[in-house]
Parts: C-alpha cells; sequence; structure tokens
C-alpha cells in the first residue's frame, strides 16, 4: 500500500531549519522559525521557568494523567491574562479554557470543536497567514477563504482590502483573527480598526476566532490584549488560541489552551463537555509539564514579577533588533526606505524580499528566512547585524 506515497515538501518553516542544520558554513544564520534568540544568539531557558521546575521537582509527586480540560487553576490563569483580572467572564463563568498542546493544538481543537459540534464549515483568514492555519483547518474539511490584510506598496494594513472582503462573510462563517504581532506581517490593526473589524463581523453574523501566540511580545501583557478585548465585549462567542511557546520561552513543551467564551455559564458547562470530547478522542488530556511552570509562575508573586520582567527585556531586546536591523541596512548601502520594519510589531518583519532573493541570501551566503520573505528579527544579534545588512542589500 505505502508504494505509491510519494514524498512530501519539507514543512515550508520547519523545514528550513533542518536545512539550516545541514548547511557547513561556520558563518550562517537561521532567521526561519519563531524562536526567539538573546544577544549570544542562544535561546535559554527564562529563569522563572527553571526556578518553576525546581519547584515543581521538589513538590511533585506523581506523573499520573491530568484532567481532560487540564488543571483548573491553570485555566484560571489563562483566562485572567486574556481578559483581565476580575473581568465578569472570569467571575461568571462564561468562558471555558482546554489546556492543549501548544497554540497548534488549540487551533486544531478549535477547528474540530467548531466544525464538528458548531456546524462552521468555512473559515477566512488573512492573506498573509502563518502557513499552518490554512493546513489545519482544512485537514478537519473547512473551507478556507482569505481576506485582504497586508499592502505590498505601503508595508501597512490594507484596511480598504480587509473590509472588502470581510463584507463577503455569511453567517456562521468562522474569521481567524491574529490578537498582536501578525504573523508573518508585524502589521496589527489600530484600536479603532479593531472596532470596525469587530462591528463589521457582528453585523455579518460571523464567528470570531482569535490567534494569540505572542501575547507580551509587542507592546505588553494588556496592551496585546486590547484587540481581543474589543471583541469580546462585542460578542458573546469568541474561540482564543493561546500559545506559551514564546512568551514563557516553553517552546518544546508544547503548552497552549483553548479558551472559548460563551452566553451563559450553563451553555459554557455544554461548550465544555464537548470540547472535552474533541480532546479525548485527538490527544486524550494534556502534557503536564509546561502548563505545571505557567501556573506555578502566576501564582508566585516573586515568580511573575521575575517573568514579566524576563519578557519585557525579551521585547526590549526585540525592538532594540528592529531599530539596528533599519540602520544597518541604511548603512549598507540600500537604497529603499525599510523604516517600515520599525512600524511592525512582534518577532517577525515582512521583508520584501522575493522568492529569488531569499534562495540568494541561502546558497550565496548561509542566511535562512522563509520563502514569503519574513524574516525572524528575534533571532538577529547585533554580532551578526552587519554580516546580514550587507547580504540582503547585496541580493536586493
Ligand atoms: C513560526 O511561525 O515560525 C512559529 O510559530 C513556529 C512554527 O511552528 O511554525
Amino acid at each position: 500500500m505505502f508504494e505509491t506515497i510519494i514524498s512530501a515538501p519539507p514543512d515550508p518553516i520547519l523545514g528550513i531549519t533542518e536545512a539550516f542544520k545541514k548547511d557547513e558554513r561556520s558563518d550562517k544564520i537561521n532567521l526561519s522559525v519563531g524562536v526567539y534568540k538573546d544577544e549570544k544568539g542562544d535561546t535559554p531557558i527564562l529563569k522563572s521557568v527553571k526556578a518553576a521546575e525546581e519547584r515543581l521537582v521538589a513538590s511533585s509527586n506523581s506523573k499520573g494523567y491530568k484532567p481532560i480540560e487540564g488543571d483548573p487553576a491553570y485555566g484560571k490563569f489563562v483566562r485572567e491574562m486574556l481578559f483581565g483580572q476580575g473581568h465578569a467572564l472570569v467571575s461568571d463563568g462564561r468562558a471555558s479554557t482546554c489546556h492543549t498542546p501548544g497554540g497548534t493544538g488549540a487551533l486544531r481543537l478549535a477547528a474540530d470543536f467548531l466544525w464538528s459540534k458548531a456546524a462552521a464549515k468555512r473559515i477566512w483568514m488573512s492573506d498573509p497567514t502563518w502557513v499552518n492555519h490554512p493546513a489545519i483547518f482544512s485537514a478537519v474539511g473547512f473551507e478556507v477563504k482569505n481576506y485582504g490584510y497586508f499592502s505590498a506598496a505601503t508595508s501597512s494594513l490594507d484596511m480598504k482590502a480587509l473590509i472588502s472582503s470581510l463584507s463577503q462573510v455569511a453567517a456562521g462563517d468562522v474569521v481567524l483573527l491574529h490578537a498582536c504581532c501578525h504573523n508573518p506581517s508585524g502589521v496589527d490593526p489600530t484600536l479603532a480598526q479593531w472596532q470596525e473589524i469587530g462591528t463589521l463581523l457582528k453585523s455579518r453574523g460571523a464567528i470570531p476566532l482569535v490567534d494569540f501566540a505572542y501575547q507580551g511580545f509587542g507592546t505588553g501583557l494588556d496592551e496585546d490584549a486590547a484587540g481581543l478585548r474589543v471583541l469580546t465585549e462585542m460578542f458573546d462567542e469568541v474561540l482564543i488560541c493561546s500559545s506559551f511557546s514564546k512568551n514563557f520561552g516553553l517552546y518544546n513543551e508544547r503548552t497552549g489552551a483553548l479558551t472559548v467564551t460563551a452566553k451563559t455559564k450553563d451553555i459554557q458547562e455544554a461548550v465544555l463537555s464537548q470540547l472535552k470530547v474533541c480532546a479525548r478522542i485527538n490527544y486524550s488530556n494534556p502534557p503536564a509539564h509546561g502548563g505545571s511552570i505557567v501556573s506555578t509562575i502566576l501564582a508566585s508573586a516573586d515568580l511573575r514579577a521575575l517573568w514579566v520582567a524576563e519578557l519585557q527585556e525579551m521585547r526590549d531586546r526585540i525592538w532594540a533588533m528592529r531599530k539596528a536591523f533599519v540602520a544597518g541596512l541604511k548603512q549598507a548601502g540600500a537604497q529603499q526606505d525599510f523604516s517600515f520594519i520599525e512600524r511592525q510589531s512582534g518577532m517577525f518583519s515582512f521583508s520584501g524580499l522575493n522568492k529569488e532573493q531569499v534562495e540568494r541570501l541561502k546558497k550565496d551566503y548561509g542566511i535562512y528566512i522563509v520563502g514569503s520573505g519574513r524574516i525572524n528579527v528575534a533571532g538577529m544579534t547585533l554580532s551578526n547585524m552587519d554580516q546580514l545588512c550587507k547580504a540582503i542589500v547585496s541580493v536586493l
């Protein structure tokens, strides 16, 4: 049966790191996958995470299964991060959370739930979006439509195109939005634009699904949730996929969550029961360690303060790299205006480099970025900036 199977192409993001590892050049640079690096080019375990792990090693005494939806404490912390402490959605019990294997697990659980329990059949995604988004929803059976988002001419949000495409959304369609630090463009709506998008989606009868993989990597934990909070004010029903890969640096612990809001506590309880059915037949129950780290940090005043400071440090370094990158390109002789990179936010920048330029960067300079021209700014360091900028300018 397997003789007819043809090889799949490498993954458009993770496959690049596979190729990078095989490259023998000592000055190679990997700016493909969204992983934060410090000034030395390392992805260290956060101090707050290490301390939480030490506490967990000392206190844990069982590897028994977690509940299907994960620990209640974890769910509560996730909801407080999303909506703010003391928010009515938290205190009224109108939102439920499932601890999932990473943000990708949350997206797949959302897709399964929407498809099999809420009769949703069509989803709209920004053009461009994270490459795994269409793959996850198509795998479940969804029809995937795109809405206009990014203007290559201005390297900013194309609000006109966005409104024009989302005006075609039908009642019951799901609309996927990036809460902040849009992946891959780094371009986010303003608060006024969130209002406009929300009002339009509401008038169309759409269901918002918010991918929140970078909370705290844009402006701050609460600031980055502002767009989501506009939507939860307007809609009873919103789905949110959280990832703690980036903000807690828990990439390989696969730590995420799906949170679903509902009109009443009773509806929320029914929703949760069905989410559990979907989770049970998919991965049964969540991996414990990453979630326990997050809960331990958020439950302890000293570890929480340390984590908030470490998150700020990562955010500040990314902004500093954006500045240095723009200045470095100019210094290397770039004729184009790259100042838009300083207006984008989060880990990524849509550089505007085309496929051929991306290929030349790899072949001639050992610099690896995603085929769409997406560059991981959080992977740059001051020590490789000069080399990077010179190489980019030479392929422009
Ligand atoms: C990325 O976009 O690079 C990250 O979200 C990692 C991934 O899984 O693709």
